[in-house]
């Protein structure tokens, strides 16, 4: 319990830290490079769904990600986002998923960066981080 709490206040030191990185254009933008590296080639460069793996996979719409808070009554809807993103807790009620499950690579990656004293934070948090950085720059990326 009360790692976990400290744990939590990590990713929360962390987010808020992010949010300063993406005003202070001299600081690395961690959720838009991840995005290009790992989210652009199905859901575009602007996250319109114009990747060029679309067509690979089934997107049935859902690979455009600049509507999500028109979609939610102008909310960005960021709790369903990160689920999504992270995949290891949905349940599997709303059939096939073509989006990758990311939790489980981040998590395999903030371990291994966690063993080699890398990073001194504990991995679920890092892989929160990650998460809500991604998250954060899907919000940048919404049509007004
Ligand atoms: C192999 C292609 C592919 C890659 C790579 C991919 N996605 Fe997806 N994503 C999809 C598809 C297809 C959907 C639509 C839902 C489905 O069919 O599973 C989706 C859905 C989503 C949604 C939910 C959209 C909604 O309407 O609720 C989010 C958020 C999302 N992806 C974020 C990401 C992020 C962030 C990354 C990179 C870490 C990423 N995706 C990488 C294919 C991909």
């Amino acid at each position: 319990m009360k790692q976990s709490r400290i744990a939590w206040a990590i990713a929360g030191a962390a987010l808020l830290g992010m949010t300063t990185a993406a005003i202070a254009a001299d600081k690395p933008d961690w959720g838009k490079r991840e995005y290009d590296s790992n989210c652009a080639v199905c859901h575009g460069k602007l996250g319109k769904g114009d990747g060029p793996y679309v067509g690979m996979v089934d997107t049935k719409g859902g690979a455009d990600l600049t509507q999500l808070a028109k979609k939610n009554g102008g909310v960005f809807p960021i709790y369903k986002v990160t689920q999504t993103i992270d995949g290891r807790h949905l349940v599997k009620v709303h059939g096939p998923r073509d989006m990758p499950i990311w939790g489980t690579d981040y998590l395999i990656d903030a371990r291994e960066k966690q063993a080699s004293a890398e990073s001194p934070f504990d991995a679920e948090a890092m892989v929160t981080y990650k998460i809500y950085a991604l998250a954060e720059y899907i919000a940048r990326l919404q049509a007004k």
